[in-house]
């Protein structure tokens, strides 16, 4: 395990987390591994999603590996395919009948829909949690500071959601930029409905860094003189414990919860640092464009029933 780049250190920062129940979608390695780690450290109980047990099981071998110590919380595999909305909603749903609170819900995930619906199906018993004495609800939305690459974005129908955007390069660019650019236009949205109703959940989008993934390892290693290359790399990028710092953060640092006006709502980078995101992240008209497409979108493929 690398050590500390800041003064955040989740290891000694995170407050007791025993009693607390956690969901960390895309758990079986990079930064969402790392999350479910230091959730776990502290006590709290952790469903890993993943698309199957095997994975799962990895994971929580891996986790034990890096040491979770004596506090170590529990650790249950959810059955989640993230390529089918229903799937999605069906592992909701199998969750709220096992549990009746979700503290935190930690989403690092690239798809929309299926999240969407996962993420909504959850709403009452995030709601019914942040009910509870002593609650502190947080969801926690991966996002990443090349949302900046999205152009003219536009959310206002099916065809703008699924436009083509080429094979270039920069047409790759230009699609992760958009999905991101949707992750933080969701995180203030689903914060301004929790305020409206004086519901204390807090939202945070996340940017992790720049993280040197298992992915990215394997690539540069494939290069003639790979290991130059990953040692070249990993001098100016976070390795994957380092890179859920600041989603850690975002999930359980108390300070969040002290100043929620600060936090609230907002595009996070490391290592807890708000930041503010590109003109238009901070669209309301974009966020509630996608809202809308979105809720369209589930109700004519029939997903919602
Ligand atoms: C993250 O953002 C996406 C929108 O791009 C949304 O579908 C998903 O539900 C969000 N996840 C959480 C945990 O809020």
């Amino acid at each position: 395990m690398a050590a500390s780049t800041s003064r955040f250190d989740p290891l000694t920062d995170i407050p007791d987390l025993h009693g607390r129940v956690a969901i960390v979608t895309g758990a079986n390695a990079g930064i969402g591994l790392y999350t479910v780690y230091f959730l776990a450290k502290r006590g709290a109980k952790v469903y890993l999603g993943a698309r199957s047990e095997a994975k799962a099981q990895a994971a929580i071998a891996r986790l034990r590996e890096e040491g979770l110590g004596e506090d170590e919380g529990e650790l249950v595999w959810l059955d989640i395919d993230l390529s089918d909305p229903r799937k999605a909603k069906q592992a909701a749903r199998w969750f709220m009948e096992r549990e009746v609170r979700l503290d935190i819900l930690g989403d690092p995930t690239s798809s929309h829909i299926s999240p969407y619906l996962f993420t909504k199906t959850l709403l009452p018993v995030l709601r019914r949690t942040a009910l509870q004495p002593d609650s502190d609800v947080r969801i926690v939305n991966l996002t990443s500071v090349l949302h900046r690459w999205a152009k003219k974005p536009r959310y206002d129908s099916l065809e703008a959601f699924n436009q083509d955007f080429g094979t270039s390069a920069n047409a790759e660019f230009n699609l992760y930029g958009y999905t991101k650019l949707a992750n933080i236009l969701w995180t203030s949205k689903l914060q301004r409905l929790f305020d409206m109703e004086k519901c204390p959940i807090i939202t945070v989008a996340v940017h992790p860094g720049k993280v040197l993934s298992e992915g990215n390892v394997r690539t540069l290693m494939r290069l003639p003189m790979g290991r130059a290359w990953v040692w070249a790399a990993s001098q100016f990028f976070l390795t994957s414990a380092e890179g859920a710092y600041t989603s850690i953060f975002a999930a359980a640092s108390p300070m969040v919860k002290e100043r929620p006006e600060e936090y609230k709502g907002k595009y996070m980078v490391p290592f807890g640092r708000i930041e503010t995101p590109s003109i238009y992240a901070q669209s309301d008209a974009l966020a509630e464009d996608l809202w809308q497409t979105t809720e369209q979108v589930i109700a004519d493929f029939g997903f919602d029933s």
